[in-house]
């Protein structure tokens, strides 16, 4: 079986939940704390084992290749000021390998994976999606190729999710395999939870194989004229297996304003240097209020 060895992040979506942020500015490079969202699942890949990163981009992206691209001037100013930590930061940051294709149009999450079929041929891949931040011990995507390896099929990270959530995801019509593993039979795009076919919801990790380019060349818009990475799936899971893998971790939809806060908090009561300040503040300052409302 072939190793997964390739990551497709797609990030050219148009973010039209967090404008006006995302008017001139990327909503992959908010950052969760002091870091862009798409350096975290950029590393998310890079400790799951992938080798070659592509990132499709859109108009209005060009700070996430400046982001990975060297800042000379930056770099001299902190070396003049013996800034040695922060220059080791940003020069490990640039020191990543990452390819960047141009989606023109922002036609959909297939389309945008569609893009990246020169880059990826004839192998299995893994997507990312770039705004969907997921804090595990084992980085999702391994936990993921792992589940490949065991199986030998296209992967979908999911997690059960409340019912009434359901019309805000991809959700899988499952067949019990083993713990944590289920045969997807069908896939269905933002179901209402009368019709929903069950609570398991695909959350912004995939390992996919390269069968899905054609099945995708061939997908008509489906919901909101996009062209859905789902309705895909869904045809690729009558030619061959595609399983469910519910991975383990707290998964965050940045491009969501309340997902972007949960993330902030959390992520920064994690850093060591800013958890008491920050609990303090929380407790002394924001806990008050709360009986308040
Ligand atoms: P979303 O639906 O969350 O992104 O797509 P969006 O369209 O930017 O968000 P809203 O709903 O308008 O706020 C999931 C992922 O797919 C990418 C997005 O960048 C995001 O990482 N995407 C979506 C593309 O790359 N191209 C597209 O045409 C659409």
């Amino acid at each position: 079986m072939k190793k997964i060895k390739k990551a497709v992040i797609p990030a050219a979506g148009l973010g039209t939940r967090f404008l006006p942020a995302t008017k001139a500015q990327p909503k992959e490079m908010l950052p969760i704390v002091d870091t862009p969202a798409i350096q975290y699942i950029v590393e998310e890949a890079i400790a799951s084992g992938i080798e070659e990163i592509l990132i499709i981009t859109g108009r209005n992206k060009r700070s996430i290749e400046d982001h990975f691209d060297r800042s000379l001037e930056l770099e001299l100013q902190l070396k003049a000021q013996g800034k040695y930590d922060q220059l080791k930061m940003i020069e490990e940051i640039s020191d990543i390998q990452v390819h960047f294709v141009r989606q023109k149009e922002a036609k959909g999450l297939g389309h945008a994976v569609l893009c990246a079929k020169q880059f990826i041929g004839e192998e299995p891949f893994a997507v990312l999606l770039g705004d969907d931040l997921v804090d595990a011990k084992v980085p999702a995507l391994a936990q993921l190729i792992q589940a490949y390896d065991d199986m030998g099929g296209s992967i979908l990270g999911v997690q059960k999710v409340a019912s009434k959530d359901v019309s805000r995801y991809g959700i899988v019509r499952p067949k019990s395999v083993k713990p944590r593993v289920w045969q997807a039979l069908d896939l269905v795009e933002k179901p209402s939870p009368e019709d929903a076919p069950s609570e398991l919801a695909v959350l912004g990790r995939y390992v996919l194989t390269p069968a899905i380019f054609d099945l995708l060349e061939k997908t008509q818009p489906g919901a909101g004229g996009e062209i859905q990475l789902t309705d895909a799936i869904s045809r690729l899971s009558t030619k061959e297996a595609v399983f469910a893998y519910a991975f383990e971790g707290r998964r965050y939809d940045i491009g969501d304003k309340e997902g972007f806060l949960e993330a902030t908090v959390e992520y920064a009561l994690k850093r060591p240097e800013l958890r008491d300040p920050f609990l303090s503040y929380l407790t002394n300052t924001i806990g008050p209020m709360l009986g308040k409302r």
